[in-house]
Formats: structure tokens, C-alpha cells, sequence
């Protein structure tokens, strides 16, 4: 794959260069050689804010070399290094008490810009090469359960951490890890039992599952009979007993349909690899940790392992004998670094979790399996969604709200506002395209609402804000896309220009205009913002900036007329280059494009 430096990286170097020629001893001194994106760009693109600390020391040490006695003049000393011939920036200016701001050259970016043309895709940034195992665990929903609206967060989330890694060269396993396990099959195996005893050629549909699930736990909260069966079935599940075995796989089948249903109109890959599967691999596990006498046991006869900083241990046994969600977890963590090899482990959950996350890594320390860097393990937790009234999402009814309803609304809102624009006569489509471009709007929609936000925070569930097409939404930005792909039709179309042979003839870029050198410079952006995204997998990151970006576009396209000028072609490279940039974005947030809307 074709990779630059991202203009972080290239700016950082450029002023570490200068520094280290005006001051030589500036390398031992311990100052951060490095550059920032401007905050406000009216004052520059890139800074560094080197020559006030680098002044301190230097005074410090007795080391200010003559003439040079404000931190402006270590600035403008540095400045004078870096010289005009760099082939990054220039205007470098000295800015209030020390700053050096900088513009990047037009050379450079038009560079980028004939990167994107040529390649069909943006330059990725040389820094962010992966080439580690990665097990992302994400959406993880429990079988005979509804998956709710926590779910579908940790789905959209996962889904896009795991695009983010693949695309810097990462060997991401997707794994689903489910509740399949643990005691409350006990009291559904029962129920089953009872309620279905042909269950093998009847199986019962998930909507039915839900509600069985409540009732089941009804019967088990109320009948002492029931709960001492219940309990038993788990010992024999566990224990491998074939009936109960069967009616479990039952269940669990059912479930996995309907998850099946959810990821497949989200384009989700995830593989399934639920708690069960650790079953065995959890007495090997706790025997470990008692060998290296750190298990302890516990009034009752739980074995646990302390963590340090935690009020309470991670229980690896319960004091009935059975296990639990850290036992399987602990098990799981080895797993993954023995046997798939991972580097580095994600764990996708709310923020609930994160003690419990936090508490397996220790103890994945403690007993040895990670040592010092040799593992990266993450857990990102998101905060709670809201309905509108800001408590807990729930339906009119007080019934937490299904995945499928939800995305169905979505989607028949689109499908209404489409047809209205067919009506009007404003659409790129027609009818029989409404469906699949609601569903691409739709589902975009649904997934950027959630991956635009830091996900620690808790979110306000609304139709109405999720779908507008103006503010920083899918929708707004799936329509910027679409008016740069016809501005090309159109140019294609009516002006006979030939996109393909443009690029391929080199045909030169002029950013004459503010707003087009304004935008290939936040084309060049993209780089920064995938290291940024990879420091803490938050996919915010790209919504920042793919948002910002068509800002950028739209402030183009409004401020210079592209059909028809002398500046045409040029501005269609603009238009082409900007179309893929956000196509890169749209993929790697898990959202379907559209060229027409
Ligand atoms: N099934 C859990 C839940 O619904 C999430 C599992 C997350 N992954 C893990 N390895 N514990 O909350």
C-alpha cells in the first residue's frame, strides 16, 4: 500500500530538524521536538510550541548562545534554520509569546491531492503500520436475551474498531462473544421442557423466546421446585448431558438466527465464540493460578485471585463449585494470547464493565501471560442511550426497545422523505432504488449517531436528530457525497470530461481559490486522523473529521463554479479526490455509500 507521513509526522520532522541545527544541545534537554494542528487556521496550519520550554532550559543551563535572550528570538532562530527550501511549509511566523506558526506549501499538498487520484484512495499514514494479532471481542449479545440497544453500540463500535485496525494492516479476529453459558439455562432448559415438549420438530420463533425468558424466570422466582430443577440442569449441562445439551443447542440456535438477522443488515462480520466454548479450558486455567500461589480461597470455598486496587477479588470458582463470568474470561484471555496469538485484545462493552476489564487484565499480569508491553488490552466502555425523556430507552409501553423495530423505523422514515423528494422532482433515484438507498441512509445513520460521540458518554436516542440532513449527521454527509458524484456525472455527461483520462494525463490542479487550497489541505488530514483514531480506537476520531471535511467540500462547491469554467477540470480532480476521501471514512465507520440520492 502506498504511505506517506502524515503532516504530523512531517512537520514534527521538519521543525525537530531546524531545532537541532540552531540548538544542537536541544537534543538532550528533553523537549518535545513536535507540531500541532492549529486550533483556529486563520493563524496557520501547524505550529510548534518548542522555543518556550527549549528557552527555559537553555537559560537554565547557561546555554543561550549569544544575541538570543527572549523566547521569541529561540523561535526565530529556528525559524532561520528550517530555512525556505523545506518541502513542507512556509510563512513560518513567530506568534505571541513563542509560537512558530506555519503554512504547509501548495507543492506539498497537491502532492497528496495526485496521491488520492492516483492511487483511488487517500495515502496512508507511514507511522500507523500494524502488523500484529488483534482480537477485537464485540456485540456479544446472551442467547435466549433480546439483543438490546447496549449491544447495538457495542455492534456499531466493534464493527468499526475492527475496520480502523484492518485497514493499517492489523490481523483483526472479529469474536462474538456470547452468553451462551451459565446458570440461567438452567431454569430455560426446564421451562423448555415443560412448555414444548416436542421442542425438537416445533422449534419456537425468538419473539416467543423473549417472552419465554421472562416467564421462565418467573416460574423460577416463584416455584422452589422449579429453581432445585433448574439448578440441577445447569450441573448436568455442564456436566455434558445429552438432553440438556440438546435443548441448549436449541435455544441457542434460535437466538443466532435472529443476531444473524441484525448483522447482516448492518454488514457486521463477527464469528461467534461464546462463553461455552472455555468450558474446559477454565480448571486448567484456575490450576495455573494455584500453582503460582496466587488463588486464594475464599470463606465459603470460592477461589478467587486479588488484584491490586480492587475492594473485591475476581472469583474463578464459585463456592458451589461452578463458574462464572470471570472464570470464562480469564480462560478466554489466555486463550487468546496462547493460542491466537494476539498482541493486542479490545473488549467492547458499557462502561459498567470496565472494573471487571480492568481487574482481568491485573490478573493476566500477575500470573505472567502479559508482561511489560508485550500486550496492548483495551477496554472501551460506552455510556447508557437515553430516550427522549432521558431515562433508560425504553418503548411507550416500558419494554426496552427491539433492534429490529428500531432499525425498521429508521429505515421507513428514509424511505418517506425519499419519496417525497422523488415528488418533488429534487431526487437522483428512482422508486425502485428508494429501498436500498434508505437502507444505506438509514442504518448510516443509526451507526453515525453513535460512532460520532465519545462513547463514554451517554446518548439521547432521537429519530428526528439522527435523520436531519443538516448538522453533523449521515445523512448531511451522505448528501455532501452525492453532489460531489454529480457535479462529476454532470461534467462527464454535459461538458465531456473524462475523469479517468484527466488522471491519467496528469492533468494539473491550480488551488487558486482559498477554499480549494483549504480543501487539500484537509484532504492531507486524514492521515493525522487515522494516528489519532489508533492511539485510543475511537472511531470520533473519523467523524470529526470526514464532517469536517465536507464543510470543506461544501464551502468549495459553493464559493467556486466547477461546470463549465476554465477551471473545470482541476475542479473535478478536487471533487473526484474529495469523493474518495470520504468514501474511505464512510467505509471505515462501517457506513454504506450512495452515489445517488
Ligand atoms: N454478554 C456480555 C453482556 O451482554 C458481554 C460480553 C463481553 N465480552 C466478554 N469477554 N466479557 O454484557
Amino acid at each position: 500500500d502506498p504511505s506517506n507521513p502524515s503532516l504530523l509526522a512531517a512537520t514534527s520532522a521538519v521543525f525537530a530538524a531546524g531545532i537541532l541545527v540552531a540548538f544542537p544541545s536541544a537534543a538532550s534537554l528533553g523537549v518535545e521536538l513536535k507540531s500541532f494542528k492549529c486550533k483556529d487556521m486563520r493563524h496557520g496550519d501547524y505550529q510548534c510550541n518548542a522555543a518556550m520550554p527549549l528557552y527555559q532550559k537553555l537559560k537554565a543551563a547557561g546555554a543561550l548562545p549569544d544575541g538570543v535572550s527572549t523566547p521569541q528570538q529561540v523561535a526565530s532562530a529556528i525559524i532561520d534554520a528550517i530555512g525556505a527550501d523545506n518541502p513542507v511549509m512556509e510563512d513560518l511566523k513567530v506568534n505571541g509569546p513563542g509560537f512558530i506558526m506555519s503554512r504547509i506549501k501548495a507543492s506539498y499538498l497537491l502532492d497528496g491531492v495526485n496521491d488520492i487520484l492516483k492511487n483511488a484512495a487517500p495515502t496512508k499514514p507511514v507511522l500507523t503500520a500494524q502488523s500484529g494479532n488483534v482480537v477485537v471481542d464485540f456485540s456479544s449479545p446472551n442467547i435466549a436475551k433480546e439483543m438490546h440497544v447496549g449491544h447495538l453500540r457495542s455492534t456499531i463500535i466493534g464493527e468499526s474498531v475492527c475496520r480502523i485496525l484492518e485497514y493499517v494492516g492489523a490481523d483483526v479476529s472479529r469474536v462474538n462473544h456470547v452468553g451462551d453459558w451459565g446458570t440461567q439455562f438452567g431454569m430455560l432448559i426446564q421451562y423448555l421442557k415443560e412448555e414444548y415438549p416436542d421442542f425438537t420438530d416445533d422449534v419456537p420463533n425468538i419473539t416467543d423466546l423473549t417472552a419465554f425468558y421472562k416467564n421462565a424466570k418467573m416460574r423460577f422466582d416463584e416455584s422452589p421446585e422449579f429453581k432445585k430443577v433448574s439448578q440441577l440442569n445447569v450441573v448436568k449441562l455442564q456436566a455434558g448431558d445429552e438432553e440438556c445439551r440438546k435443548i441448549w443447542q436449541v435455544l441457542c440456535d434460535v437466538s443466532r438466527k435472529e443476531f444473524e438477522k441484525v448483522y447482516n443488515r448492518l454488514d457486521i462480520k463477527v464469528t461467534e465464540c461464546g462463553e461455552s466454548f472455555y468450558n474446559d479450558k477454565i480448571a486448567p486455567v484456575i490450576g495455573e493460578f494455584d500453582k503460582a500461589g496466587i488463588l486464594t480461597s475464599e470463606e465459603g470455598g470460592a477461589k478467587c485471585v486479588w488484584v491490586d486496587g480492587y475492594p473485591q477479588p475476581l472469583m474463578l470458582q464459585k463456592s458451589d463449585g461452578g463458574y462464572g463470568y470471570d472464570s470464562t474470561d480469564m480462560a478466554a484471555i489466555k486463550y487468546r494470547i496462547d493460542k491466537l496469538g494476539a498482541t493486542q485484545c479490545v473488549y467492547i462493552t458499557d462502561f459498567t464493565q470496565g472494573d471487571h476489564f480492568q481487574m482481568v487484565f491485573k490478573a493476566a499480569r500477575k500470573i505472567g501471560w502479559v508482561e511489560g508491553d508485550s500486550h496492548r488490552l483495551d477496554h472501551i466502555g460506552f455510556g447508557t442511550v437515553q430516550g427522549e425523556d432521558g431515562k433508560r430507552f425504553k418503548t411507550r409501553s416500558g419494554d426496552t426497545v427491539r433492534l429490529v423495530d428500531l432499525l425498521d423505523e429508521a429505515v421507513s422514515r428514509m424511505e418517506a422523505s425519499l419519496n417525497e423528494r422523488i415528488a418533488e422532482g429534487k431526487a437522483g433515484i428512482t422508486k425502485d432504488q428508494v429501498h436500498e438507498t434508505a437502507c444505506a441512509m438509514g442504518y448510516g445513520a443509526v451507526k453515525y449517531f453513535d460512532l460520532r460521540r465519545n462513547p463514554t458518554s451517554n446518548y439521547i436516542f432521537s429519530y428526528d436528530r439522527m435523520l436531519d440532513t443538516k448538522g453533523n449527521t449521515a445523512i448531511y454527509l451522505l448528501y455532501a457525497h452525492a453532489r460531489l458524484e454529480s457535479i462529476i456525472s454532470r461534467a462527464e455527461a454535459d461538458h465531456g470530461v473524462n475523469v479517468d483520462e484527466l488522471i491519467k494525463g496528469g492533468q494539473a490542479i491550480v488551488l487558486g481559490h482559498k477554499s480549494e487550497r483549504n480543501l487539500a489541505l484537509h484532504l492531507e488530514i486524514f492521515a493525522d486522523c487515522i494516528e489519532e483514531t489508533l492511539k485510543d480506537l475511537y472511531p470520533y476520531h473519523i467523524c470529526d473529521f470526514v464532517y469536517n471535511l465536507s464543510i470543506a467540500a461544501s464551502d468549495f462547491v459553493t464559493q467556486c463554479k466547477v461546470l463549465g469554467t476554465d477551471e473545470m477540470q482541476s475542479r473535478v480532480l478536487l471533487c473526484r479526490a474529495t469523493a474518495i476521501t470520504m468514501r474511505q471514512c464512510f467505509q471505515l465507520l462501517g457506513i454504506r455509500h450512495v452515489m445517488r440520492i
